[in-house]
């Protein structure tokens, strides 16, 4: 094999965000962007000579350019072997599923989750370490510095082989095997769950409808829920992956999965609804006319995971990130297993994970996983749902309602200002930061404060200080709010505002969500002076 050496000098603002490197496709797309970052992620992990590598990503526009420059690339840095899913294509759960079961070195996935993709959207980068998990942030540190300092990248000259079949090649001496990207993922699930419950609850007449909202779990869900499980044709919609998700956004929320809301909210909806996002790694679920909120979720799924076989007697704790709503604080509490409050980023798990201290995690953002691998699985809650609701009975709406009375009911929702002028909106955090230390004792819209800090992780683990990741303010009641800036978007500034508040097991679930947080969304625009800021009268998504 000839390789050619490209000089090139550092591109800015390659520094990785909550979850990789994420751009305008526009922006990858100019010469030695991508090819500079690549040869970031080899070189800031000690070279790619000798390494094994899985390559893949949801299907997005450059989805398939890109696995060939990585294949060349690669080879020409001395990789001996990479797993690459057909036509470039792997689910971020099923590339994380792949990286543990053939010990790779790494991976790299390529996607940028929930995003819009297209020509005109979003594409990114993301390096995933041995553990199958993302990258923790001494090495995302490791490869951003040398992103400041890249002098040259390797690339073969030869071509990358063909992704389209299955089978192995090589290019220069790296072996290329081009894997069935369904089939490893279905194997692990198989094994986690009661696959026999679920398919005597699809016979039984219950029914699905999964939007794969014209991304890459299209094929994962058809495949396993009509295909094995026997799920009805036509239980899976929006199943064929698009680059450009149909035009649509693939972000699993009532904004977003309108269409799956509709069908749900029908006089004859399906008993069960769900949805995943660009990459598969996010869930949404809904019960007929009602959505589970994904804090909930994670507290229903800790609270029935016995049910299925690989968690039965084996929930050792769990771990949630600081914005989710503390709904599986309590249920640990009762089970008296540990309950971890991460940083925002799935990252963050992976240390729990790998040192046998938490089982189950999730994020509000429609993330939820176990230690099965080092991602977030969409599909994975969805078949965790299914084998409760089969071995359980109830509808999910009862059981959520039966679990609101158990423990009480942590009303939630997410209000996301979007595309905000950077500086306004680091000036809202500064200002609100600067109040931190006069806050407790006041009060603001009828509530008093009690707790304000900005809060900051001491991972149990490895000791690593993580700083700055969002203002908490907790109310004397128990309800509370929280305020960061989005690390994924790649325009503008995001601002997240999480609110919350508990009622108790006697008190009234059945209220309006907004209605019911109307006090702490006041409470929250009056300290931080949103408006004032933003000049938004509202937020752009509330969730
Ligand atoms: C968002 C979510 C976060 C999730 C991440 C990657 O990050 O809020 O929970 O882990 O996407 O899917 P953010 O944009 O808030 O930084
Ligand atoms: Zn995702």
């Amino acid at each position: 094999m000839t390789s050619r050496i490209v000089q090139t000098t550092p591109i800015e603002g390659q520094k990785p965000g909550t979850s990789g490197l994420r751009k305008k496709t526009a922006v990858f797309r100019t010469p030695g962007y991508l090819e500079n970052f690549v040869q970031c992620i080899f070189d800031g992990t000690g070279g790619a000579a000798g390494k094994t590598y899985v390559v893949g990503g949801d299907g997005r526009f450059f989805n398939r350019e890109a696995t060939r420059t990585i294949i060349r690339m690669a080879a020409a840095n001395g990789a001996a072997g990479l797993i690459v899913g057909q036509n470039g294509i792997l689910s971020t759960p099923a590339a994380s599923n792949l990286i543990r079961k053939y010990k790779t070195d790494g991976g790299i996935i390529l996607s940028a989750s929930h995003n819009p993709g297209g020509e005109n959207g979003d594409f990114g980068v993301k390096f995933n370490a041995a553990n199958g998990g993302p990258a923790p942030e001494k090495i995302t540190d490791a490869i951003f510095a040398k992103t400041l300092e890249i002098k040259e990248y390797k690339i073969a000259e030869e071509g990358a082989g063909d992704i389209g079949t299955l089978g192995s090649f090589t290019v220069g001496d790296c072996k290329v095997d081009v894997i069935d990207s369904v089939d490893d993922y279905e194997t692990l699930m198989q094994e986690l769950f009661d696959f026999d419950a679920i398919s005597t609850l699809f016979a039984g007449g219950f029914r699905i409808c999964f939007d794969a909202m014209h991304a890459v779990t299209g094929p994962y869900a058809t495949r396993i829920l009509e295909g094995t499980l026997g799920a009805p044709k036509g239980s899976v919609i929006n199943a064929v992956p698009s680059p450009d998700f149909g035009g649509g956004h693939p972000d699993p929320n009532p904004v977003w999965a309108e269409e799956l809301v509709a069908i749900m909210g029908d006089d004859d909806a399906p008993d069960f609804g769900a949805a995943s996002d660009g990459d598969g790694d996010r869930n949404m679920i809904m019960g007929k006319g009602a959505f589970v909120s994904p804090s909930d979720s994670l507290a229903l799924l800790t609270a029935y995971a016995h049910l299925a076989p690989a968690y039965s007697g084996k929930l050792v704790g769990v771990a949630r990130s600081m914005p989710t709503s503390q709904a599986v604080d309590l249920v640990a509490e009762r089970m008296g297993i540990p309950c971890f409050e991460t940083p925002t980023g799935w990252k963050f798990f992976g240390n729990l994970l790998d040192a046998g201290k938490a089982t189950l995690c999730g994020e509000e953002s429609a993330g939820t996983g176990s230690n099965h691998i080092r991602e977030k699985d969409g599909l994975w809650a969805v078949l965790l749902w299914l084998n409760i609701l089969a071995r359980d009975g109830r509808d999910i709406v009862q059981l959520r309602a039966d679990h609101w009375r158990s423990f009480g009911r942590n009303y939630y929702s997410r209000h996301d200002y979007e595309e905000i002028p950077t500086e306004a909106a680091e000036a809202l955090m500064t200002a609100l930061r600067m109040r931190l230390a006069d806050l407790p004792g006041t009060t603001v819209a009828g509530m008093q404060v009690s707790t304000a800090d900005d809060f900051a992780y001491r991972d149990p683990v490895d000791r690593s200080l993580t700083e700055h990741q969002g203002v908490r303010i907790v109310f004397t009641d128990g309800s509370r709010f929280v305020m960061r800036l989005s690390g994924t978007g790649t325009q503008g500034a995001t601002l997240r505002v999480y609110l919350e508040r508990f009622v108790d097991r006697s008190g009234d679930h059945m209220q309006d969500v907004q209605v019911a947080l109307s006090p702490v969304i006041a409470a929250a625009d009056t300290l931080a002076e949103i408006t004032k800021h933003t000049g938004r009268s509202g937020a752009d998504v509330i969730t």
